[in-house]
């Protein structure tokens, strides 16, 4: 069980307790030019060498020929243009998670499009407003399709793009793989819908158990970190390192040091860090992942070259990234609603609306629909909105989470300020497109809903989604 988070008396390594699946089940050691014709992105099955080489290689889905896809990189106010071809057994979608794009592009099935079945293909086709670190995936049978690979990272520059010696991207995921080197098939599994979603026994950074990162002594590196896990938590330290967040869901912040010494990523997030590398030539240090209690495991170190310094004096002060074009929410006139998450095991879910009627838990369960957000629990992506906003107004969300599981809340279209977590103002208020709330925790966030279009708002942890934690906002 997830512990929760409580400021004032907590330290980090109580920020999140230990994740059973992974406790029991550690296979292994823990441990990615721009043409104007579209890209074209193919889902497909391929063979890969995911598990170290004394293990049989791994039948994943990928868009390329191994996972992740390509890097899609573009600069601020360009055109991106995809065509999505399914090479796939099964119907999918391109969402691209974190970007505010007309609706009809946002790759929801039923919902903005209708899936694209096998061998069929679709057209994704719009302008990129912000800047910023943001990731592809489907929207179709989510928990198997991003948990078999499918996903990749878009990252979108600055017009003056700071300096910096590399700009880095991690994309952090987990498998639940099996000794004979395949996927662990329990895609749809009641214990991980239940609880904590389906958290996996194999680490990789971009793919691949990472190689050290060798780095040269005062040098700059702009790393961009992506969680795309089905439902594991990050919690990334950079031992002897100060480093500095300077966007979070890819909207710029006001560079500070991180919280609780971690770049904390839930399913979905991200944050832009700027590692200064003020450590001494030759010497090593260990970047750990920490989110979880009496879990603390290495991800991958980072290794001083012998060689001369970058420059004789590290770079000093790390300049704020311009804004993005953002609304900023009125908070005197906002309207306030309430979304309360409900459910999951040791909940007191009493029952829900399921297919518009009231269903007792116990029939809940025999679907798997065992989550309910504001008492509704969905049984599609299409459905009813439970907020309906008139474009350009703004808005304070408050969510209440009465269970004891973590649940990273994701909002398509549209980026809000998360104002307060567990009653508390957040420093900054970020701009965010998903907000982590811990177990029985709160979250108040503020928009301006100014992106016309049904757009979701759910769990990211993709076994709460097939267990009916989803919802609809509507803004016309
Ligand atoms: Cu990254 Cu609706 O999801
Ligand atoms: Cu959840």
């Amino acid at each position: 069980m997830l512990d929760r988070f409580s400021s004032g008396r907590m330290s980090r390594r109580t920020l999140l307790k230990g994740s059973t699946a992974l406790a029991a089940a550690s296979l292994l050691p823990a441990s990615g030019a721009w043409a104007a014709t579209p890209q074209i992105l193919k889902p497909a099955q391929h063979r890969v060498q995911l598990l170290p080489s004394k293990y049989p290689e791994t039948t994943i889905w990928a868009y390329g020929e191994n996972s992740p896809g390509p890097e899609l990189r573009l600069k601020q106010g360009e055109r991106l243009q995809v065509k999505l071809e399914n090479g796939l057994d099964q119907p999918t979608t391109i969402h691209w998670h974190g970007l505010r794009l007309p609706n009809a592009m946002d790759g929801v099935p039923g919902l903005t499009q209708d899936p694209v079945e096998p061998g069929e293909s679709f057209t994704y086709d719009f302008v990129v407003p912000d800047a910023g670190t943001y990731w592809y995936h489907p929207h179709v049978n989510s928990s198997e399709q991003i948990g078999r690979g499918l996903y990749g990272a878009l990252i979108v520059e600055e017009p003056n793009p700071p300096k910096v010696d590399r700009d880095i991207v991690w994309i952090l995921d987990d498998w639940r793989m099996k000794q004979d080197g395949t996927i662990s098939d329990d895609f749809v599994n009641g214990h991980d819908i239940s609880h904590g979603g389906r958290t996996g026994n194999y680490i990789t950074i971009n793919g691949k158990v990472p190689a050290p990162l060798s780095v040269r002594k005062n040098e700059r590196i702009r790393l961009r970190l992506i969680n795309v896990a089905n439902a594991r938590i990050f919690g990334v330290n950079f031992e002897n390192h100060d480093v500095k967040a300077i966007a979070i869901d890819g909207h710029p912040v006001e560079p500070h040091s991180l919280q609780y010494d971690m770049a904390l990523l839930a399913s979905g997030q991200r944050m832009d860090i700027i590692l200064d590398c003020t450590g001494e030539t030759g010497s090593t240090h260990r970047v750990l992942d920490i989110a979880y209690q009496n879990q603390e495991r290495m991800l991958t170190e980072i290794v001083y070259e012998d060689t001369e310094p970058a420059r004789p004096a590290p770079m000093g002060e790390v300049p704020s990234l311009p804004a993005n074009p953002l609304s900023e929410p009125d908070l005197k006139n906002a309207a306030r609603h309430d979304m309360v998450i409900t459910g999951g095991a040791m909940g007191g879910l009493q029952g829900a609306v399921y297919k518009g009627e009231f269903q007792p838990t116990s029939e809940l369960v025999k679907e798997m629909k065992i989550w309910a957000l504001n008492g509704v629990a969905a049984h599609t992506t299409a459905m009813l909105p439970m907020f309906a906003f008139d474009k350009g107004s703004s808005h304070i969300i408050s969510v209440k989470n009465d269970s004891v599981f973590p649940h990273p809340m994701h909002l398509h279209g549209h980026a809000f300020r998360i104002l307060k977590l567990d009653d508390k103002p957040v420093p900054h208020a970020p701009w965010a497109d998903t907000v982590l709330l811990l177990g029985n925790g709160t979250a108040e966030i503020a928009l301006v809903a100014d992106n016309p279009g049904d757009w979701l708002f759910h769990c990211h942890i993709l076994a709460h989604v097939q267990g009916g934690m989803s919802s609809v906002i509507r803004v016309t």
